[in-house]
């Protein structure tokens, strides 16, 4: 079985903070969001993943090398156009990165539980396609499939009318790139241009091909915009046991993941997560769901339910950050006597002064 992991999106929701990363490559709680698929494929025994990439695509070719350090063996694809995901399935079919049965994951999404247990079903059961589907109280952002007697009878992208609210998950399995290329051929783009997954698989159902479905029984995110990207790191602090490898002579309570080289002198409540060489001064407070990625310098005031990105400074003073994003070296200091709660989206290399 080999895999896809479709990484070529602009991110356009995600700006400032994609104007200098592809989102794929943005940090949650240790690692870029795009090893979250990777890895969960390299867990369900998929370790040939061909990547699409497009959008910043050369920054997700250095980070990711040939894949070794995640175990796998990726090699890449190139999406110069926008054009959807069949289209880059299309892509990566025509490129011969994949030649036999593969499951896609979509580079922004992230099932709580991986994919290995669907990925054996899907091995034991050879369906023509499996797609995993999750309940979901914003059906019209998604794709959605609508069910009679246990079957997949229709799949509906961005639906206006509430014709189902369950929503299909950005990871697809398919038995046969040839039969995939064959649907591809059969394809109009849509109202905004892409040649859409589901309209692919309607193509598996409308011909008589076996189209088989899960419901995903973990949490299900994808990451499109500043909220969900919160939501995500929330979700997956909620599922890091605490661990400290760093040196803390302030306090730490709950569970709290301390990367070594990280030196906490002030106060850690958790679930948080604090990123190798990360400092957190003696006045300085992180609370519960920040998480502070590689180098983050916490010098004053406190943060919390924030993602807080690789060598940022926060010197907040009396001021507290909440449900905020700061990229990269980026740095927010508040010189004043100011109180109260902030909440920021600063992009990478920025600076703000209070
Ligand atoms: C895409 C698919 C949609 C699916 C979603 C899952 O939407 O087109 O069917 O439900 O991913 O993340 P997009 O992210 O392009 O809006």
């Amino acid at each position: 079985m080999q895999g896809l992991v479709l990484a070529g999106g602009e991110g356009s929701r995600l700006r400032p903070l994609t104007l200098s990363v592809p989102k794929h490559l943005i940090p949650l709680a240790g690692r870029a969001m795009i090893e979250y698929p990777i890895g969960h494929l390299v867990e369900a025994g998929v370790v040939d993943v061909g990547v699409v990439v497009g959008y910043l695509g050369h920054l997700l070719r250095e980070y990711l090398g040939d894949g070794s350090r995640l175990g796998a063996r990726l090699r890449y694809v190139e999406q110069r156009e926008r054009l959807g995901i069949a289209h880059a399935i299309h892509l990566a079919i025509e490129a011969g990165a994949v030649d036999g049965p593969f499951v896609v994951y979509l580079g922004d999404n992230i099932l709580a539980g991986g994919v290995a247990k669907y990925v054996e079903k899907f091995r034991e059961e050879e369906p023509d396609v499996y797609i995993l589907l999750s309940k979901v109280k914003d059906p019209s952002r998604f794709g959605v499939a609508v069910l009679r007697d246990g079957r997949v009878v229709k799949l509906v992208e961005k639906p206006k009318e509430p014709v189902s609210d369950m929503a299909v998950v950005g990871v697809y399995m398919f038995r046969d790139p040839d039969l995939v290329e064959k649907a591809f051929r059969s394809l109009k783009p849509s109202w905004r241009g892409e040649y859409e997954v589901t309209d692919l698989i309607q193509w598996f159902i409308d011909n008589g091909h076996r189209v088989a479905y899960d419901v995903v029984d973990g949490w299900w995110k994808d990451v499109g915009t500043p909220e969900s990207l919160l939501e995500a790191l929330y979700l997956l602090l909620d599922s890091v046991g605490g661990r400290v490898e760093g040196e803390v002579s302030g306090e730490v309570v709950g569970r709290v993941v301390v990367e070594r080289g990280a030196v906490v002198e002030g106060r850690v409540y958790g679930p948080a997560y604090l990123g190798r060489g990360v400092y957190v001064g003696r006045g300085a407070v992180v609370e519960q769901y920040a998480s502070l990625e590689a180098g983050v310098r916490a010098l004053s005031g406190a943060v919390s339910r924030s993602l807080v990105m690789d060598e940022a400074v926060l010197d907040l003073g009396r001021l507290r950050l909440v449900d905020s994003v700061v990229g990269r070296r980026s740095v927010v200091k508040c010189g004043r006597e100011l109180h109260g709660e902030i909440r920021l989206a600063v992009s990478d290399f920025s600076r703000v002064e209070l």
